[in-house]
């Protein structure tokens, strides 16, 4: 018998204005490599920088999977208690309800939010790490994190959701955080760094 073990990584996480966030990410199959060391890496950058949600484009790899975990927000919601998820080749099914306003923040656009309105339901399709197939409706600040992220692997991101007056006031702050210009308590990886 014998164990094949890794240790955990903290990986950089990319910066606003790197083309990899504004890229349709591919979906992966089953035998991609090291994919149980890749996601548990994606877990354990996204703690360290105190995130709910972390895709791969984030970490400069163009691959349709991403992390959850909302249990953060379990303190007002409290079906959110270690709601940890993994989603690879995720399709959104259906998104429903009357759109709602919510105050979005991303890993990669550190220093920035703003309220995003998003569909408050949805059911997704995705294979969890084990990629077994699984089908689920979610609803609320879960839907609302997963919507998040599912943007990052279709190349969007929650500033390109802000009315085109909002993005322009925004313009110079995400030229400093593509710069490197700004304060950030975990590692990044900056694009137009000088
Ligand atoms: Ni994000």
């Amino acid at each position: 018998m014998y164990v094949i073990t890794f240790a955990t990584m903290i990986l950089p996480i990319v910066a606003y204005g790197d083309p990899v966030l504004k890229k349709e990410a591919e979906e992966i199959e089953e035998n991609y490599p090291d994919l149980k060391e890749l996601i548990a890496n994606m877990y354990e950058t996204m703690y360290n920088a105190e995130g709910v949600g972390l895709a791969a484009p984030q970490i400069g790899k163009s691959v349709r999977i991403f992390v959850v975990d909302a249990s953060p927000f379990a303190e007002d919601d409290p079906s959110l208690e270690g709601f940890k998820r993994t989603f690879i080749n995720p399709i959104i099914l259906e998104e429903e309800g009357e759109k709602w306003s919510f105050n979005e923040g991303c890993l990669s656009i550190p220093g920035i939010r703003e309220n995003v309105d998003r569909q408050p339901s949805i059911v997704i399709e995705y294979q969890d790490e084990n990629f077994e197939l699984k089908e689920e409706r979610f609803d609320g600040i879960a839907a609302r994190i997963i919507q998040h992220e599912y943007d990052h692997i279709e190349g969007i991101l929650f500033t390109d959701h802000v009315n085109p007056l909002k993005r322009r006031l925004l313009k110079t702050k995400l030229n400093n955080i593509s710069k490197g210009n700004v304060k950030v308590p975990y590692r990044m990886k900056f694009p137009n760094i000088k």
